[in-house]
């Protein structure tokens, strides 16, 4: 709990300049580092979380920390979910970068990233790290990192939405774009151990997922843990935990005030943002893009 205070004060001047690297926009003080975080050394019991940004990365945490606990939440509280979770390209200065996080960290290792694969540090596939890939309609990510932006200081401010909606079609937001991500990695999913999960589909039925994880990840876990698992990461739970809903971070970081981290958590959110025209416009695109790609998603349940 000492430590919280300290991030307060720490973190009080908030960077929001980017930079980036192979024409994909990142923090600027993760450029500077750049060198550092693709020497990043994974180790053989690492577990990756991977992600584009807004698409279930944080619920993805808990529930892969929980597994690992036998469900034990007591202990899943442990710290807040950013600190038990290094977030390996991230260097929020003054606060120790992700790669140190990790270095200083016993094993086995929870790790996330929001790298596309061709700038994924080397070493994760060569010690054949399992990866748990999360992915979320384009339509909800969108809609998702529009109010991100907003209330995340560290990152460049959104303008407004029709303005965003161009930004982020084009891929021109932090992290690059949401096609190079995706179709990435859903490409070279069978080349390792990447189990490829939908957000829609957790919506849908958490317990179903949380058990197809914990068997990827070589565990069998009885009902009860199961269904332990499934309601601490709940929505509404996670909503409340100061541990998973980022409170413990000053509004000069997260401004919670503008939109809370714990947004919504809903499939088809994109249709309360959405212009008819856009919507037209963005289906046209989307096709084109996704064809062939055998990659298909639900955006309304
Ligand atoms: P919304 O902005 O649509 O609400 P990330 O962790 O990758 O940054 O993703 C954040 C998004 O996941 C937010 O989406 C957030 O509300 C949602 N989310 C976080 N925890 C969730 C949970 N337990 N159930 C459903 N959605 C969750």
């Amino acid at each position: 709990p000492e430590l919280f205070p300290k991030f307060s004060e720490e973190l009080e001047i908030v960077d929001n300049k980017m930079g980036e690297v192979q024409g994909v926009p990142l923090p600027e003080a993760t450029c500077e580092i750049w060198e550092q975080i693709y020497n990043f050394q994974a180790r053989e019991d690492d577990i990756l979380i991977s992600t584009y940004p807004k698409a279930g990365t944080t619920w993805m945490q808990e529930i892969v920390d929980l597994i690992m606990l036998d469900g034990d939440v007591k202990k899943s509280m442990r710290s807040p979910c950013f600190v038990k979770v290094p977030f390996i390209e991230l260097y929020p200065k003054p606060m120790p970068s992700g790669v140190q996080a990790a270095n200083a960290m016993e094993s086995p290792r929870l790790l996330k990233t929001h790298l596309p694969t061709q700038l994924l540090p080397p070493s994760f596939w060569e010690k054949n790290v399992k990866v748990i890939y999360v992915a979320r309609n384009m339509k909800d990510c969108m809609v998702s990192y529009f109010h991100f932006q907003r209330m995340n200081q560290a990152l460049p401010h959104p303008g407004t939405w029709n303005e965003y909606f161009s930004k982020f079609t084009a891929g021109n937001v932090p992290w690059g774009g949401w096609f190079d991500h995706v179709i990435g990695w859903w490409k070279i999913k069978d080349k390792h151990q990447i189990l490829f999960v939908f957000y829609e589909d957790i919506i849908e039925d958490p317990k179903r997922e949380i058990r197809k994880i914990s068997q990827f990840l070589g565990k069998e876990l009885r009902e009860e843990v199961l269904d332990t698992i499934q309601h601490h990461t709940s929505f509404s739970t996670m909503k409340e935990n100061p541990m998973t809903n980022y409170s413990v971070l000053p509004s000069s970081v997260f401004d919670q005030s503008i939109s809370p981290f714990m947004r919504k958590g809903k499939v088809g959110d994109w249709k309360n943002h959405f212009l008819v025209a856009q919507n037209i416009v963005f289906d046209e695109e989307y096709q084109k893009k996704m064809e062939g790609i055998g990659l298909n998603f639900r955006t309304e349940l």
